[in-house]
């Protein structure tokens, strides 16, 4: 179960990335935000199931909570381009975040 959960997540990441940029470039399309949202929920699914499996150690804890404020930059960037507003910041701050991620998920941290 543990693997099979692994494998999603680890599969899912890329996929998150990529909708949220296409979601980006077509902010005026429906489809991309809507599949966007639907990797969110499976990462943040397996996630927890798999933080519960480990036994919640505190790294991983800390790992979700970056993981759902990425999530919510995300969600705010994507509302800014809509509005039109700048979203320079944002993109910095989801760049960082998501690379501290990485190095926690792929165990370098
Ligand atoms: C939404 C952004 C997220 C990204 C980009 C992300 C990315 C990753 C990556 C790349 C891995 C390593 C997978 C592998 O070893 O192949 C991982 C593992 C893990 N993630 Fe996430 N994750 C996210 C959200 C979450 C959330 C919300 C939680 C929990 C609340 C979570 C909990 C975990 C746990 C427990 C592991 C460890 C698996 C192991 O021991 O191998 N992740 N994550």
């Amino acid at each position: 179960m543990f693997h099979f959960l692994v494998q999603t997540h680890s599969g899912m990441w890329g996929i998150m990335v990529l909708l949220f940029i296409l979601g980006f470039a077509f902010y005026r399309q429906r489809g991309w935000k809507i599949g966007l949202r639907l990797a969110y929920l499976v990462m943040i699914v397996t996630g927890v199931w798999m933080l519960a499996l480990k036994g919640f150690p505190w790294l991983f804890i800390l790992k979700g909570i970056l993981a759902l404020i990425l999530i919510g930059i995300m969600e705010m960037t994507l509302a800014r381009r809509k509005r039109k507003e700048p979203t320079f910041f944002m993109w910095l701050l989801i760049i960082v975040i998501l690379i501290v991620i990485l190095l926690i998920g792929y165990g370098v941290f």
